[in-house]
């Protein structure tokens, strides 16, 4: 696994997106188009804004959902409102569709309309150790399929991609920033298995920290 340090969460974001922006215009030049699916959060906001001020051919790249919470269109919980970031032409989007009726028959359609291999998958960490919308405990992390509800957690049922999607894909990226991803950050490196992150496949996949979430690693550098 790549690790990269930079000074601060706003240098952390410009890295991400940098990397983000590289690995979508190689693959439309190899295969003419690009899959990304991208996690919500805090975090990822400001790579967002930054992402859009590079040069992607954002017309042939198709931008799904890692996870989404389970809400209602428009409320500020929704991971979704994130991608109002990017630019507004070109690039098409996946929404999760977590206002369906029935929320397990609209996983499976999610799942039937995923790439067979994404390009990238964007993750973030959180202080609790998991990613995506796998809680630590949370029997989601072992569904058999591409796409699974989680529990109640942090109030809401998410709606989530699993490990087998995650792990399928070309290239992972995950984005961690501030003090309080300093733990998990070192505990995840040292091999918790309690940990979801730790069932993120390491060959292929960029870390990006910024000095705070990469503070307690001096000594497995
Ligand atoms: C979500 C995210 C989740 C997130 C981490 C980190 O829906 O909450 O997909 O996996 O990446 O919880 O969140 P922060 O960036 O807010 O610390």
């Amino acid at each position: 696994m790549d690790v990269r340090v930079a000074a601060d969460a706003e240098a952390a974001a410009v890295e991400a997106a940098g990397w983000v922006a590289f690995q979508l215009r190689s693959a439309v030049r190899r295969r003419g188009a690009a899959t990304i699916a991208v996690s919500g959060g805090t975090t990822p906001a400001r790579m967002f804004a930054s992402l859009a001020s590079l040069v992607v051919p954002w017309e042939s790249v198709t931008v799904f959902q890692v996870d989404e919470r389970v809400a209602p269109a428009g409320d500020p919980a929704r991971n979704l409102k994130l991608l109002d970031a990017l630019p507004s032409r070109g690039h098409h989007r996946r929404p999760m569709p977590v206002n369906a009726a029935h929320l397990a028959a609209a996983a499976r359609r999610y799942a039937a309309g995923l790439p067979e291999q994404f390009d990238v998958v964007h993750l973030g960490l959180g202080d609790d150790g998991h990613t995506a919308s796998w809680p630590p405990g949370d029997p989601v992390i072992d569904a058999v399929d591409k796409v699974a509800l989680s529990e109640m957690y942090a109030g809401f049922v998410r709606m989530t991609l699993t490990p087998i999607v995650v792990n399928a894909a070309r290239h992972r990226l995950v984005l961690a920033a501030g003090a309080n991803k300093a733990r998990p950050v070192r505990h995840w490196l040292l091999g918790d298995n309690t940990l979801p992150i730790q069932r993120i496949r390491r060959a292929d996949t960029v870390l990006v920290l910024d000095t705070e979430a990469a503070s307690m690693l001096a000594p497995l550098r």
